[in-house]
This record gives structure tokens, C-alpha cells and sequence, in this order.
């Protein structure tokens, strides 16, 4: 795993020592952020389209404190600097909270088009605007919850499957056609177009049972996504409780990625 990791109490949280960002840095983030606002307007939900009118992160690496405050304000989620990727405990700990993990560190000019772990431009551009929506903020408050009590049920791999298939590479109905929620989707160069248009992948609706059947590949374009017809679907069907589902799959073959 990338990041140091030194530093960092057993929360993961760490200081962003925004000042030791390098003017290559600030001019990276401003390149990988012109190319992926090309292309929103055409792909990305209206949802997330909408927030970023609020708030500017345009121009340089954003320092998360004053992202924080506005979130804050708007509903109620934090940001916080973590060194990189964190255990699931902690991080399921921080959404039960409303604290959004954020990497701190910025891919190297070469991974310009692809990046194999989060790095602060993917948490940044695919994560923390929609946590400017209701409905989708109080959803992935819900999801740390359950992640703890997945965590109880041994039953962490299906739920993060449902984490991979919205919060990670999610598809949104709206009028105009589908158009991606999820972050990876959103952060990416290349598959944002991809997931939306290109006939190749297959578009399934939401179904939270086969989401938890379907394992996935995490160095490709996906060869599936799982369409939802609103957030408010969304927080809906994964409302029950999943103990029994838990249960019930576990019983059952797995559908492979
Ligand atoms: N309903 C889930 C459970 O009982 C919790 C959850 C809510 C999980 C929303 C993910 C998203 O475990
Ligand atoms: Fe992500």
C-alpha cells in the first residue's frame, strides 16, 4: 500500500500538510481536473453536477479543512486526511460518523490515465461532491453503519460489493439516459465515456442479492453495472436488514466477475 502510514493514530486520520503539496502537484491535480470537467456535463448525474456549482476545486489540490466546513453546513459530513487506503474497521467507523476519509497524496504524472488505488484526486472529484446530496450523504451514513455490523457477521465481502457497485461504479437513470454516480466512473478518463456509452458492458438493474453474488475486478473496465433509478431506490432497498440476506447467500454458488 501506497502512503505513510507513520504518522497515523488508530483512526488513520493524519494532518494535511497542504503546504508540502509541490506547485508540480497543484498543476497535476489542475490537468487531471480539466480533462474529467469536459466530460461531466455529458456523463455525470445531475446530482453531482449540481453540487460542484457550490464550491470551487478547480484550480489547485483542495485543502480539506475548508471543504469540510462547507460540508459541514450543507449536510453535515467532514472530511478527513488519511494516508491512503484503511482497514475496514476504521473505515467503516468514519462513515458511521459522517467523516469522509480522503487520500492525501497525488498519482505521479505517469498515472495520468490509470491509478490502481485511490489517490486525493479520485476521493476528491468521484467522492465528495455528492456528499453535498441528502439522500446520498445519509445513504453512505447508513452503509458505515452497516459495514460495522457486517463486520459482526463476518459478512464484509458482500457488503462491499454493494460499496463496488454504487458508491464505487454506480449507474443513475435520468431522462437523458443513464450517467454515473460512481467515483471510480467519475475520477476516470476513460471509462466514464465507457460506462455510459459503449455497447459492450452490460447495464443490469439494481439488484441488491445479485450485487452481493458478483464478485468484481478491480484492474479493468467493468464488464457490469448495476443501474439504480434513484438515490432514494437505493437507500430504499438496502434499508431491510441484511442479516438474513447475509445468511442466505452464504448457502448459495457465487456468480463470477
Ligand atoms: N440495512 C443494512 C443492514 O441491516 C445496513 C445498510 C444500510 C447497509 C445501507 C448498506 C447500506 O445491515
Ligand atoms: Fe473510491
Amino acid at each position: 500500500m501506497r502512503g505513510d502510514y507513520t504518522r497515523s493514530g488508530p483512526d488513520f486520520v493524519i494532518e494535511q500538510d497542504w503546504s508540502a503539496y509541490t506547485a508540480e502537484e497543484h498543476a497535476l491535480y489542475r490537468r487531471l481536473f480539466e480533462r474529467q470537467s469536459k466530460l461531466v456535463p455529458r456523463y455525470a448525474c445531475p446530482e453531482w453536477i449540481e453540487a460542484v456549482g457550490g464550491f470551487d476545486f478547480s484550480t489547485e489540490i483542495p485543502r480539506f479543512e475548508k471543504t469540510s466546513k462547507i460540508l459541514r453546513n450543507a449536510t453535515g459530513w467532514e472530511i478527513v486526511a488519511v494516508p491512503g487506503l484503511i482497514p475496514d474497521q476504521a473505515f467503516f467507523t468514519h462513515l458511521a460518523q459522517r467523516r469522509f476519509p480522503v487520500t492525501v497524496w497525488l498519482r505521479r504524472p505517469e498515472e495520468f490515465d490509470y491509478i490502481a488505488e485511490p489517490d486525493v484526486f479520485h476521493d476528491f472529484f468521484g467522492h465528495v461532491p455528492l456528499l453535498f446530496d441528502r439522500t446520498y450523504a445519509d445513504h453512505l451514513h447508513e452503509y458505515g453503519k452497516g459495514g460495522l455490523k457486517a463486520m459482526r457477521l463476518n459478512a464484509v465481502t458482500f457488503l462491499s460489493r454493494l460499496y463496488w457497485y454504487t458508491i464505487e461504479f454506480g449507474l443513475i437513470k435520468t431522462q437523458a439516459g443513464v450517467r454515473a454516480y460512481g467515483s471510480g466512473l467519475l475520477s476516470s478518463g476513460g471509462e466514464l465515456a465507457y460506462c455510459v456509452e459503449d455497447p459492450k458492458p452490460r447495464r443490469l438493474a439494481f439488484n441488491l442479492e445479485r450485487i452481493m453474488r458478483t464478485a468484481y475486478q478491480i484492474d479493468r473496465y467493468q464488464e457490469r453495472y448495476f443501474v439504480i433509478d434513484s438515490f432514494e431506490q437505493l437507500m430504499r432497498e438496502t434499508a431491510p436488514d441484511f442479516t438474513p440476506i447475509y445468511e442466505r447467500l452464504r448457502s448459495l454458488p457465487m456468480e463470477m466477475a
